[in-house]
């Protein structure tokens, strides 16, 4: 065996913000996960690193919005990513955390090493700060006009249309997306790297070095940033939920969450070293380890630009030898989007299917968005299971072993390895290997199942259930060549398909452990394996399923009335999502109400107590829109109330139903009614 080579494998780290749907998993975690076990089965020295990026503008947005603390937030939503890569077999070595110490400590010696060198730029400069929510409105809550295209809904950062980079400052128009005001302009003061002094080095390490080694979607990206020209980006940024820096003279101030982040892959493995008792320097400083961050394409310029920038100052880290990104994964034909409700969240999937990871994981494999866009529909996954799955591998291996079991007794056929099936194996191995090394982890998968296809003919040709009778032996050859296939596949398929993989090799009545290097022995199996009884390894996705899923996901997206209860409890919904008889739904008494009074809540950020006139009576209501809108903008509006939801006590005060909305993932809209409706009118 050649000498193991390290590999430091890294999966953006996703932010704590909410639950995370099956295009990340097929953006990052997916691909990361096949290649580790890839470079495990060939003993590589190979630590993967991930964990919940928590810190910074999205995650306090957020918890804004749920009307918790972000620690509440950060806590819910990691252990919700964690359980979910874990019952989808993403087989990270450590799943870290940014609120970590031990993060902030690596973060805070990265700062203060720029600081000592000077590398930073102290700047004072006007920011947009939005004066209701008293704070600075990082560049992705300020919307306004592009000045490139005139699109109405460029980012701060980044106008989506275009592509083009902003800065919040050339905005036409600008407004917060947070409370929908008009920001105002006030000087801060933050510390810039100053990203331009390395422009030479960059277009030689990553323009000209990795033309011909990187993705084309990668490298056209990072190109693209890089011919536009660098400019200073600031590190830090006004706020309290996020590493503070660690110099005099900076109250009030953290480090830009696109410092410290990357900076938690290399604070994962440093936890993941001192837990196995390993000295973590050499996956970050060796220049003999391959370093390769996994990520989505809208992060491509932070992996390719700016943190090989941070790495290359720092002076002792290696730098990525890759950033294999992909593209987005659409779902039925349209762009994912949380918010907007068209998702499949990966906890959603765990819900309806336990049992099917693998097939899942099958589906979007060999969909994967490696080059472009991709899309992923129920449909064609149904069509990936009977027709791929089942037909072509699952009953391959059923029909060999009930075959085996009827006629010779259930023991393995004895023969000798046929060479023309040796090289056979042999070439797909390195087909396959081939394509794991470029990343193209489709290709990948039907050069894997090309093994199956390859059995299934032969069982086609030979038919060694007509064979047996005239000549018992020949037929058992047949079917010896049959059981090296799978097992073959066994270990072929354990980086994409690892249950799978694992109940394969566990009927053939193997023990040993798996190693890459055995593909292509065609005498694995023999006399001396107890093969188990004959089993279905998938079994058919039927219609019904299929089209409850697809109905799920209608109610979802039609469902604007949004109660306050969040995500969560979507989970325990799943089932019961698609259809309500008429019972159901008469059950709610929906009334028209006006509401008479309006305050906020003292010590909320989003309460308000609300005082509404149903016609026969004034009831008291507690809603979540001071985040939204002022007192004086509600007082007046016709609204409809869910009357006979049970009261409950929020902040000490009785509320007496729910007031509905109209929720579009940013912005909250009341459902209101014409203002002839007269109040305490019957909504059905
Ligand atoms: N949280 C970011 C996202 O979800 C990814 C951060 S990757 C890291 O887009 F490198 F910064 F960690
Ligand atoms: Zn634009």
């Amino acid at each position: 065996m050649n000498n193991p080579k390290r590999y430091t494998v890294t999966a953006a780290l996703p932010y704590v913000n909410g639950p995370k749907h099956i295009g990340h998993l097929a953006g990052a975690y997916l691909p990361a996960d096949i290649y580790v076990r890839y470079r495990r089965l060939r003993n590589d020295d190979v630590v993967f690193v991930c964990g919940s990026d928590e810190l910074g503008t999205a995650i306090t947005i957020q918890a804004l919005k749920e009307n918790i603390n972000p620690r509440d937030l950060v806590d819910k939503y990691h252990q919700l990513s964690k359980d979910c890569f874990e019952r989808l077999d993403i087989s990270f070595d450590i799943y870290h955390r940014t609120t970590e110490p031990l993060h902030f400590e690596t973060a805070q010696a990265f700062f203060q090493d720029f600081y000592n060198k000077g590398l930073f730029e102290e700047r004072t400069t006007q920011q947009y700060y939005d004066s209701e929510m008293k704070s600075f409105l990082a560049d992705r809550y300020i919307q306004g006009v592009c000045p490139n295209c005139s699109s109405d809904k460029a980012y701060g950062d980044q106008c989506e249309y275009c592509g083009k980079s902003l800065d919040p400052l050339d905005l036409i128009s600008p407004i917060s997306v947070i409370t929908g005001n008009t920001p105002t302009l006030k000087s801060t003061t933050n510390w810039y790297l100053q990203l331009e002094k390395y422009e030479d080095w960059i277009t030689e390490w990553l323009v000209e070095g990795k033309k011909d080694t990187w993705k084309p979607n990668t490298y056209g990206q990072a190109k693209s940033w890089i011919d536009s020209g660098l400019r200073a980006r600031s590190m830090t940024r006004d706020g309290e939920w996020g590493v503070p820096l660690p110099i005099p003279n900076a109250d009030g101030k953290v480090l830009y969450v696109w410092f410290d982040a990357p900076i938690g892959y290399i604070s994962a493995t440093k936890q993941w070293a001192k837990d196995h008792n390993k000295n973590w320097e050499p996956y970050w400083k060796d220049k003999d380890t391959k370093l390769i961050h996994f990520v989505g394409k809208d992060n491509i310029v932070f992996h390719c630009i700016i943190f090989p920038i941070m790495l290359k100052a720092s002076g002792d880290y290696i730098l990525p030898t890759d950033v294999p990104a992909n593209e987005f994964l659409n779902l039925e034909g349209q762009k994912m989007s949380t918010s907007r409700r068209w998702s499949l969240e990966m906890y959603e999937y765990l819900e309806a299917m336990p049992d099917k990871v693998d097939e899942l994981r099958y589906a979007l494999i060999t969909n994967l968005p490696e080059n472009k866009d991709s899309d992923f529909s129920w449909n064609d996954y149904q069509l990936k299971i009977n027709s791929e799955l089942l037909a072509i591998l699952g009953n391959m291996i059923n029909r060999v072993f009930v075959l085996t079991h009827k006629f010779y007794d259930g023991k393995v056929p004895f023969s000798t390895g046929c060479s023309e099936l040796e090289m056979i194996i042999k070439a797909q191995k390195s087909k396959v290997e081939q394509a794991l090394e470029t990343y193209s982890f489709r290709e990948a998968m039907t050069e894997t199942m090309f093994l199956a296809r390859h059995a299934n003919r032969i069982l086609t040709e030979k038919e060694p259930w007509k064979m047996v009778k005239e000549d018992k032996e020949k037929a058992g050859i047949v079917l010896f060549d049959c059981f090296q296939i799978i097992a073959n596949i066994a270990i072929m398929i354990e980086p994409f398909l690892p249950n799978t993989s694992k109940k394969i090799w566990k009927s053939l009545g193997m023990n040993s452990k798996m190693s890459w290097s055995e593909i292509g022995n065609v005498e694995m199996i023999g006399l001396e394996n107890k093969i188990s009884e004959p089993y279905y390894l998938f079994m058919k996705m039927e219609d019904e399923v299929i089209n409850k899923q697809i109905a799920y996901l209608e109610a979802k997206t039609n469902q604007t009335i949004m109660s306050t209860e969040q995500v969560l409890t979507e989970e325990k919904e799943l089932n019961q999502m698609a259809e309500v008889s008429f019972d159901d739904f008469s059950k709610m008494d929906i009334r028209i109400g006006e509401i008479l009074t309006a305050e906020k809540v003292e010590g909320t950020d989003k309460l308000m107590k609300l005082s509404v006139d149903l016609g026969t009576e004034i009831r008291t209501i507690v809603s979540g829109v001071a985040h939204v809108f002022t007192p004086d903008e509600v007082i007046g509006k016709k609204v409809q109330v869910l009357v006979n939801l049970a009261p409950r006590k929020i902040k000490g005060i009785e509320s007496k139903g729910m007031i509905l909305f109209a929720d579009h993932g940013d912005s909250l809209a009341f459902v209101t009614a014409d203002s002839t409706v007269a109040n305490g009118s019957n909504v059905k």
